[in-house]
């Protein structure tokens, strides 16, 4: 397997977390507001949209990992490392990558809301249009693609190809 068509470019996914974050400069105006990113995928989202977003922001993140076989998520997740703060009474953005199944983000959503926030939403920068395996509301969305295995800005291949600054779909050799 190798990385093949780019899918998404540069330049597609700058464009579009620039409008992304003027939208929730606009919506979050006022309010404290916090960013919080599920690791790993979402490392490089989170350092491009948190710079669109022209408020003063706090983040955090949180890593997790899906029990089961290794491509496709369970449902079953454990928190690796939790927020290191408290979300009482805050509006809390999540920050993903990728939206696939929606089991880690309805596992997590539910996970945040016990904690009650003031809003709980989600951004992502990928959606898999279709093929979610819950009904999963997502207020921000850069792309809907197709089930596609796609790696870079993020994704990975067993670990690595997270450092491309573009999506693209893997082939076969
Ligand atoms: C990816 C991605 C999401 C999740 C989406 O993370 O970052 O968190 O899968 O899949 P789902 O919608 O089917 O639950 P992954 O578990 O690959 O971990 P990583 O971010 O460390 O690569």
């Amino acid at each position: 397997m190798r990385p093949g068509r780019v899918l998404v470019d540069e330049e597609a996914i700058a464009t579009r977390l620039a409008e992304m974050g003027a939208e929730i400069t606009a919506d979050y105006e006022g309010k404290d507001l916090l960013l919080v990113a599920v690791l790993k995928g979402a490392f490089m989202m989170m350092a491009d949209l948190a710079r669109h977003i022209l408020l003063p922001v706090d983040i955090d993140f949180m890593a997790v990992s899906s029990y089961g076989a290794a491509t496709e998520t369970s449902g079953v997740v454990r928190i690796l490392k939790d927020l290191d703060q408290e979300i009482a009474e805050r509006h809390v953005l999540i920050v993903e990558d990728i939206i696939d199944s929606g089991l880690t983000l309805d596992y997590l959503r539910r996970n945040l809301e016990v904690r009650q926030p003031a809003s709980l939403e989600i951004a992502t920068l990928l959606l898999k249009a279709g093929i979610q395996r819950v009904p999963i509301e997502v207020k921000y969305v850069g792309f809907e693609i197709p089930p596609d295995f796609v790696v870079g800005y993020g994704l990975d291949l067993v670990g690595k190809m997270r450092n491309l600054p573009y999506v693209a779909v893997m082939e076969e050799d």
